[in-house]
């Protein structure tokens, strides 16, 4: 496995492709990174190539245009946010157009010196980044190695994508793996290989069919599979319970009882819930049974016999990942279920690793110190990938 340490970068161009991909909020004025998470991640390779006086290029994706520049995903921001982090400014290559690789871009990249670095404009709003078609996406990969002489690859957050800068650009230039990806691949490894016992998972988020695979492959390896969030409903259905106007994927429920068969007593569902009348911040609540969520009523986080009942398990773990919400925290009064499991996870003396984008984001904006896990994952996603024994494309082109 190649890391940067074995790449001879200095005075040479250097792409890396990070994963910047971060919220933002557009409602007054400016945009505004809500949760700077993943930027601070991508810091260490981007400063170690850096100090090997390379030119560095970086570039990712930012939410999900399809194909075309939308400028409330431009990175301009993330480049803002990027400069004050290393202490030194970085070239923005975004023009307003969708040419990402282009002129305005060989141009800014032409320009830099060694210990400069540039940030591209955001790839997926050129159609060759995540198209379907082979071509496309050969030909855009064409154009993005040809900027740079070698290639890192530490987009940890969208490994489990197969776009071009991810899958394909590392074919065409002597390529890496960053440190975010390498340190992220060996907490994934714990995990893995022979985790200590008891192993816990809590599973949060809003659909089953998300988290299907990652249920199935994690049910004979765990001793607990504590499931709450929007997607505990589709299960307290599978055991014929009421759920009101709950989130609900009828398709799913046979499935549902299929797993809660086979798991017997380790997969854990709440037993209380929180309701409310109306999807709001100022609905009207109640705590009540799992098992009587009254008629055209929501449940919105689970209950505080649950909360107790999931940070018992959690204080007792010897490892555990929590990947998802238990409800809906952004709205204060659906946020202590999420609130109490993130603190249990955070006590407790075991290996604790939280998984992704949203729960990452949920310890940050609930001020839950960050350095009281083992380790804050910054792809949600691909983490559960790989935990479903998954290929990843982004991995596998790095050798690793
Ligand atoms: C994420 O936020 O999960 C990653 O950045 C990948 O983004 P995507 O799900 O839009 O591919
Ligand atoms: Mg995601």
């Amino acid at each position: 496995m190649r890391t940067i340490d074995d790449l001879q970068v200095t005075g040479h161009r250097v792409l890396v492709r990070s994963d910047l991909n971060v919220p933002l909020d557009h409602s007054k004025g400016a945009p505004r990174i809500t949760d700077d998470g993943r930027v601070r991640a991508s810091v260490p390779t981007i400063q170690a190539l850096l100090d090997r006086n390379a030119k560095v290029i970086v570039c990712s994706h930012l939410g999900r245009p399809k194909g075309a520049p939308e400028e409330k995903y431009s990175l301009a921001p993330v480049a803002e946010r990027l400069a004050e982090l290393l202490g030194i400014p970085v070239a923005f290559a975004g023009d307003g157009g969708g040419d990402i690789a282009g002129d305005r871009a060989r141009e800014v990249v032409g320009q830099l010196a060694e210990g400069q670095v540039a940030l591209l404009e955001n790839l997926r709003f050129h159609p060759g980044e995540t198209s379907k078609d082979t071509v496309a996406r050969a030909t855009f990969a064409d154009e993005l190695s040809a900027l740079a002489e070698f290639y890192v690859g530490d987009a940890f957050g969208a490994v489990h994508r197969a776009h071009a800068s991810v899958s394909e650009v590392p074919k065409r230039l002597p390529h890496a793996a960053g440190r975010l990806v390498l340190t992220e691949l060996e907490v994934l490894r714990a995990l893995t290989a022979a985790p200590a016992r008891p192993y816990a998972v809590v599973l949060g988020g809003s659909k089953v069919s998300d988290k299907l695979g990652v249920i199935r492959a994690l049910l004979p390896k765990v001793d607990a599979l504590l499931v709450g969030g929007g997607m505990c409903f589709t299960f307290l259905a599978a055991l014929g319970h009421p759920v009101g106007a709950s989130l609900l994927e009828s398709e799913m429920i046979d499935t549902c009882k299929d797993l809660l068969a086979e798991a017997g007593d380790r997969l854990v569902l709440p037993t209380d819930v929180v309701v409310a009348d109306r999807f709001a911040a100022d609905a009207e609540t109640a705590v009540v049974a799992a098992d009587a969520i009254p008629d055209g009523w929501l449940g919105l986080d689970i209950g505080p016999a649950s909360t107790a009942a999931f940070a018992r398990v959690a204080a007792g773990a010897a490892t555990i990942f929590w990947n998802g919400p238990m409800g809906v925290f952004e709205f204060a009064p659906f946020a202590e279920g999420t609130r109490g499991v993130a603190e249990a996870v955070a006590a407790g003396g075991g290996f604790s690793v939280v998984g992704g984008g949203d729960s990452a984001a949920a310890v940050r904006t609930l001020g839950i110190p960050e350095d009281d896990f083992s380790h804050i994952s910054t792809g949600g996603g691909a983490s559960l990938e790989y935990l479903e024994g998954k290929t990843l494309p982004g991995l596998a082109a790095l050798d690793v």
